[in-house]
């Protein structure tokens, strides 16, 4: 049905404009004070509440940006994408699921209680089944970090993508409910080594991006792993189903089911502020403001990308 609808109306995703970008932003400015943004780590509470951005890369790779568009924030939880595509590429996806669920889940990102009853995470979006996917991933050190981050440089065509040192040191120093659950997953025996394996998660979640860098994002997984100006080294359709399934039953936490009764689409919230979002064979879309609703979305975020979904029908229900 999906598909019969776009053969039927043409993809109206072809007929996105700057200006279309700029209306939807400018109606939704005033959601930036309609949240809070993230204190928990003490150097995300100086983000800019004001700052707003709206990205979106088009069928044919043509990218689209309006707002704050170079501004740059951490990518945070919207970096589990990235580590999972990583550590499937690397182990394959039954080494990595025999660890974890793909199950959706009704609690916030932090939760780990289910570690005692079902003995491992419940899926890779919750920090538990990150920080373990990235656990999981070959290599002393930072090397996993390192590749971690080679994706997204490869993804955005951008070589300049790096992580915060501060925001890094900030998640380390206060990252003490992230400690608690990797000494659990240890403690399982879901993984070995020491915490320079958390380390890793803790830097992936400081790595810095803009809105641009997160359509690119959403445009890859949407178009099985095709990078936005048609390089076809990473395409594979299994992994872009396994990571926008992800996505749309847990990308958005506690929220995911709501969410995808409104918005209906593959789609990752960080608590940086940022949301990507994949229309699955289309485009990407890129958000960023940093105020939060209670379960750590973008609000303004979430209002832009509503309404584009309503401007051009883009669920996929
Ligand atoms: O693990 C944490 O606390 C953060 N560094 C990442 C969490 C995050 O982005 C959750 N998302 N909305």
């Amino acid at each position: 049905a999906y598909a019969k609808r776009i053969i039927q109306k043409g993809d109206a995703t072809n007929l996105i404009t700057e200006k279309m970008l700029s209306d939807i932003l400018e109606k939704n400015r005033t959601y930036c004070t309609k949240g809070i943004v993230a204190d928990y780590i003490p150097e995300l509470g100086k983000m800019d509440a004001r700052a707003i951005a709206f990205s979106v890369v088009k069928p044919n790779g043509e990218v689209i940006s309006v707002g704050d568009t170079q501004k740059k924030f951490t990518i945070q939880s919207i970096s589990k994408i990235i580590s999972l595509m990583v550590a499937v590429e690397e182990k394959g996806e039954k080494e990595i699921f025999d660890r974890m669920g793909y199950y959706g889940t009704d609690k916030p990102f932090n939760h780990y209680a289910n570690l005692e009853t079902q003995g491992k995470p419940l899926n890779p979006m919750m920090n538990a089944g990150a920080i373990l996917t990235t656990a999981l991933i070959d290599g002393e050190g930072d090397i996993p970090l390192q590749k971690i981050l080679d994706m997204v440089r490869y993804i955005t065509k951008d070589d300049t993508v790096t992580f915060s040192e501060t925001v890094y040191m900030s998640e380390k120093e206060t990252g003490h409910r992230n400690r608690g659950i990797f000494y659990l997953l240890k403690n399982n025996g879901l993984v070995e080594g020491e915490e320079d394996k958390l380390d890793n998660y803790f830097k992936q979640c400081s790595i810095e991006v803009t809105s641009e860098h997160l359509a690119k994002i959403g445009y890859f997984f949407a178009n099985q792993c095709v990078r936005f100006d048609g390089d076809t080294k990473y395409k594979s359709s299994e992994m872009s189903k396994l990571i926008q399934s992800q996505m749309l039953i847990a990308g958005m936490y506690e929220s995911s089911g709501e969410y995808a009764r409104t918005v209906g689409l593959p789609s990752k919230s960080g608590v940086g502020g940022g949301i990507v979002v994949s229309v699955p064979g289309r485009i990407g879309i890129g958000t960023f403001s940093p105020s939060l609703d209670p379960q750590g979305n973008s609000v303004a975020g979430y209002h832009m990308i509503l309404d584009l979904v309503n401007q051009l029908d883009l669920s996929l229900f």
